[in-house]
């Protein structure tokens, strides 16, 4: 899933060169709380979970072997959800959501990568390069069975 950038919004970088806010200080706070909401969804936070997610790991194909990745659709989450096998029963999960404009990341072995801008994560998903501003959010995994249980961390 992507998000189109709304073509009358600036973004809070042009938004600050333009209006010389930036040298405001304190003055720019209710002028820079005006661009929430905005396509440009610089600073926003990233979708949590509305409930907890069960998911099989039969329905995950693949990563049964330490390292390996899957990425799965849940109808009570906009967007997929990233599951990696770190091997001794250890998952790690994230959502794919972008920061920046909305786009979907990919895991692609040594880190995560947007494919719309071009920001890129560590295997961790912590941030490496923009212009996405935060890292990518982590969700609790728990192995009940054949089943993984994921939550808000
Ligand atoms: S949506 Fe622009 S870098 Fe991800």
């Amino acid at each position: 899933m992507s998000k189109t950038a709304c073509s009358t919004c600036a973004s809070r970088r042009s938004f600050l060169a333009s209006s010389g806010v930036a040298l405001a200080g304190l003055a720019a706070a209710p002028a820079l709380a005006s661009l929430q909401g905005c396509g440009d969804d610089e600073g926003s936070s990233i979708p949590k979970l509305t409930a907890d997610i069960t998911v099989p790991l039969s329905s995950l194909p693949g990563i049964s072997a330490a390292g390996a990745d899957a990425s799965f659709v849940d109808s009570s989450y906009p967007y997929k959800i990233i599951v990696r096998f770190n091997g001794n029963s250890q998952y790690q999960a994230w959502s794919s959501y972008c920061n920046h404009e909305g786009c979907e990341v990919d895991y692609v072995g040594t880190g995560f990568d947007c494919p719309c801008h071009g920001a890129t994560w560590s295997a961790q998903g912590v941030l490496k390069n923009g212009p996405a501003t935060e890292d990518l959010l982590e969700f609790k995994v728990a192995v009940t069975g054949d089943s993984l249980t994921i939550s808000n961390a």
